[in-house]
């Protein structure tokens, strides 16, 4: 019984199911985070709040797979001061205010 209705209504449900990235994280503590141990060492190399660094014409990260490893590597230049809980808040708050990706 396979129509073509049918695959449609599943093919809609996988989509909604797919989660959206860092749909667990939470942007608020993210932020907080950010400003205290990202923020610093970004502002250093580009200047002003550092927020250049995610919206540079050549900025590196184009998905959120690389905004996670990113920030993952950027976590070990912090010595691993964040939990992978704090990265992914981490990751709500850049994607939702920078990057966008959906
Ligand atoms: C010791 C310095 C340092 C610290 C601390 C640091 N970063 Fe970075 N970060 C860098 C450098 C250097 C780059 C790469 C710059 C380049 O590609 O030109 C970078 C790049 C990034 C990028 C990629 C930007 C883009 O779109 O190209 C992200 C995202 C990022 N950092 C997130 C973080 C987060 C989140 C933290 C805090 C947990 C953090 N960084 C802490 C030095 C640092």
């Amino acid at each position: 019984m396979k129509s073509p209705t049918l695959l449609l209504a599943l093919t809609i449900l996988a989509g909604a199911v797919q989660a959206a990235p860092f749909a667990d994280g939470k942007p608020a503590h993210g932020k907080a985070l950010h400003n205290q141990d990202c923020v610093a060492c970004h502002a250093r190399r580009y200047g002003g709040d550092g927020s250049i660094m995610y919206t540079r014409q050549d900025h590196t990260i184009k998905n959120p797979t690389s905004l996670a490893q990113r920030i993952n590597t950027c976590n070990a230049n912090l010595g691993n001061k964040l939990f992978p809980e704090d990265e992914a808040d981490i990751g709500a708050y850049l994607n939702q205010t920078y990057y966008k990706f959906r």
